[in-house]
């Protein structure tokens, strides 16, 4: 297949069944969005967040782009405007993996760290400010409608159309701003109303569920704000995950499914698993989304304990 643009790859990802790990009686399914070009979720943003800017004309050629990020929307990000011309300037707790600053870098961005103890809210004042100093865009991920909006128009719609004429009774999505499980979740119960949306969140940081924010290992999700694009009456169903349980479960679907995926996609498929013990009855199908890559987190506790030396024999 050729392709005019890398941006044209956005999208479409595969849906993959779970052979191994499912309980027998239910089909549980992921949609791997470590197949976009920059190896997450956070690519359909990135360029939702762009096109809609230069539709509006709030976006110049050539101005800065600035945002405020975890990392899978910086390097998104930097990929978009490596690809279309524009400057890049990230800023990023310091929290946060060495591989996803030098990615960053890489394609092209500059990388500002802000001290983690400021947390989500200190790294966005930083990136506000400096937007405003250079007369930069500031993408602000957490409250563009743009994202929600580019979810509505591809993740649901893609799920839609794969799932035609099949069963599918419940979808599950973490969040971090919201964006998929906003866009896809007002989709599905748009069009298949029988679907169980669930979303899925830190123990140690569960908002929705009305807890205290406390540092948590599953980066990608529940910054410690909820953000204004996450639509509260999308979900039926809210589920914690531990940190543990998430890495435990990425490194499962990895060693007995060959699927690599993050912390994240290890507590979403978590919280799917869940569902299909103790809510799902026989023949139910269950779509979880995995949001990346388990190679964005080589420096982190996903692979704390792996041999780096020769096995045995
Ligand atoms: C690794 C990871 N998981 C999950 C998410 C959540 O996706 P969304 O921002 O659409 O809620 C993100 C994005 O923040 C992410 O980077």
């Amino acid at each position: 297949m050729i392709y005019d643009s890398i941006l044209d790859t956005i999208g479409r990802t595969p849906i993959v069944r779970i052979n191994r790990l499912a309980p027998a009686g239910v089909e549980m399914y992921v949609k791997l969005e470590a197949f976009n070009p920059m190896s997450s979720v956070k690519d359909r943003l990135a360029h939702a967040i762009i096109l809609d800017a230069e539709q509006r004309g709030i976006l110049k050629p050539g101005q800065t782009v600035v945002e405020a990020t975890s990392g899978n929307t910086g390097i998104a990000l930097a990929m978009v405007c490596a690809a279309k011309g524009y400057p890049f300037v990230a800023f990023m707790a310091d929290s946060f993996s060495i591989e996803r600053r030098k990615l960053m870098r890489m394609l092209g961005a500059k990388v500002i760290l802000t001290p983690a103890a400021e947390r989500a809210v200190g790294m966005i004042a930083r990136a506000k400010a400096y937007s405003e100093k250079h007369g930069a865009f500031y993408t602000e991920q957490f409250d563009n409608p743009a994202n929600p909006a580019y979810h509505r128009n591809t993740t649901g719609p893609e799920i839609l159309q794969d799932f035609a004429g099949r069963r599918l009774n419940w979808f599950v999505s973490g969040w971090g701003t919201g964006g998929t499980l906003t866009g896809a979740g007002q989709m599905l119960r748009l069009a298949r109303p029988e679907v169980q949306i669930v979303t899925c969140e830190p123990a140690a940081a569960a908002m929705l569920a009305g807890k205290e924010w406390n540092p948590h290992k599953i980066q990608g999700w529940t910054p410690n704000i909820i953000p204004s694009v996450l639509d509260r009456t999308v979900y039926q169903h809210n589920l914690p995950v531990a940190d543990d349980m998430a890495r435990d479960v990425a490194r499962q679907l990895a060693s007995k499914e060959g699927i690599f995926t993050g912390v994240s996609g290890g507590g979403t498929f978590a919280a799917a698993l869940e569902i299909a013990h103790t809510h799902a009855k026989e023949g139910d199908v269950i779509l979880a989304m995995l949001p990346d890559t388990g190679e964005r987190y080589l420096s982190t506790f996903l692979f704390e304990g792996i041999n780096e030396g020769s096995d045995e024999e």
